[in-house]
């Protein structure tokens, strides 16, 4: 991760980080472990909490022997998920959240708000966590900065569209066999970039893909990119994959689970807990239950279907699969280390919200990300000029001044 390195070791000079109190809330995975030693040689104390399905026990425990304060067990149970959380927020008192959903920093509001005026701010990672924290500040009720790390270029762009586009796809491929999508019906609800990512993939495998999202914009970009596009309950039925890319809670809830046909497989890409309303299904006497290949399971729809369901309903490439491409991760980590630089740098002045980094933050990424793959750009601090002089137009290209003299 050449791009992040970089902006870590720019920090660890400005020395911005040091004695910093810094809790991670992410996928427990090789990559983050690598955020966490650069966060940590540039000067900051670290400590990192991560949710029993997003954990990879050998990480945790790498982690935890390199000395850092770590809250994450893969069998944990939400409860001790949630005593977990609260362990690190009381240890760490942390200045800054890396949150990913928007967890850890809105635990810390309703159930820690003692800790509120040690926090300088934090910095968001994925869209369901901005759009949490955006509820929160339309109500009022967001008690200090977080920049939306989710929302630069350099995340949505790249992590988005093509990581989950990758990682989804082949995660799905080696739980469900290489012909998975080869003249598959698929159902990808939300044509936001994750959607998106998917959809042009699996399109490439040879399936035939049909998108439903309740944004008119969104269906006709669908359209417009060569999909098929239909109501939900039009495309359920006859669908052999059903593809939740929303991270909205019940996208899929019990009524529609029963429009599905027997043995159809239903995989979610955004993540958010009950994507798949598995509570619904519970409470109606429905079931799921492990089969023989792990990340696989039996999704019995009480009065409907028997599905097969991948991971759980989890995010399948984080949850049953290696997480988002380490080329990828580069981007949004070095995304997260200028939005901590950004906080740090700005603390005390910026209002409680939500924040968008700077667009040169993103041009400085870029420009890094394709010094190291070889190409040559403009410096970023090149300023990008397209804003014209407006007084140029067709019938006089000559700008006057107010002095009366006329130049080019
Ligand atoms: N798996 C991963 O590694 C990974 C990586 C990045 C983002 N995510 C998650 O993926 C999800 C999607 O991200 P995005 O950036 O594409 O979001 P987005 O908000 O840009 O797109 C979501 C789309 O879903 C549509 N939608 C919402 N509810 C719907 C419903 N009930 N039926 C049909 N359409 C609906 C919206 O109109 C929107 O177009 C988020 O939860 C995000 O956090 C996952």
């Amino acid at each position: 991760m050449p791009v992040s390195a970089r902006l870590a070791s720019d920090l660890a000079t400005s020395g911005v980080l040091r004695g910093v109190r810094i809790a991670c809330s992410l996928i427990v995975e090789p990559k983050t472990a690598v955020l966490v030693e650069r966060l940590s040689e540039a000067g900051a104390m670290v400590g990192v909490y991560c949710h029993a399905h997003e954990c990879d026990q050998r990480m945790a425990d790498e982690i935890a022997s390199r000395g850092y304060a770590i809250e994450a067990n893969a069998s944990w149970t939400p409860a001790e998920e949630r005593e977990g959380a609260l362990r690190l927020l009381d240890d760490l008192q942390p200045n800054v959240i890396i949150d990913d959903g928007a967890n850890l920093a809105r635990l810390l509001v309703m159930e820690r708000p003692e800790l509120l005026p040690g926090l300088v701010g934090v910095a968001e990672e994925t869209t369901s966590g901005v759009r949490a924290f955006q509820a929160m500040a339309d109500a009022n009720e967001l008690p200090f900065p977080v920049v939306a790390v989710n929302d630069s270029q350099l995340k949505t762009k790249f992590d988005n569209r093509h990581g989950t586009g990758e990682t989804c796809v082949t995660t799905a491929l080696r739980l469900l066999g290489p012909d998975a999508f080869t003249d598959a019906r698929v159902c990808v609800i939300g044509y936001g970039p994750v959607g998106e990512g998917f959809s042009r993939r699996v399109r490439a495998l040879g399936a035939r893909v049909t998108i439903v999202d309740i944004d008119p914009v969104m269906s006709l970009e669908a359209r417009f990119a060569g999909f098929e596009v239909s109501s939900i309950e039009e495309a359920l039925p006859s669908s052999d994959v059903v593809v939740s890319a929303t991270g909205v809670r019940h996208t899929l809830p019990l009524e529609l689970l029963r429009l599905m046909r027997n043995d159809a497989r239903v995989v979610v890409i955004g993540g958010i807990a009950n994507e798949v309303a598995l509570d619904e299904v519970a409470v109606a006497g429905g079931s799921v239950a492990s089969t023989a290949t792990p990340g696989l399971s039996r999704l019995e729809v009480a009065g409907g279907p028997t599905l097969v369901l991948l991971a759980s309903g989890d995010g399948v490439n984080y949850a049953a699969g290696p997480g988002n491409p380490i080329q990828i991760m580069d981007f949004s980590f070095a995304v997260q280390l200028c939005a901590v630089d950004y906080l740090l740098r700005n603390r005390g002045l910026l209002p409680a919200g939500v924040h968008r980094l700077p667009g040169e933050e993103d041009r400085r990424i870029a420009t890094l990300a394709l010094e190291a793959r070889g190409a040559n750009p403009l410096p970023y601090e090149t300023p990008v000029v397209l804003v014209p002089d407006w007084r140029r137009t067709r019938y006089a290209d000559t700008v006057v001044s107010p002095d009366g003299s006329a130049h080019d």
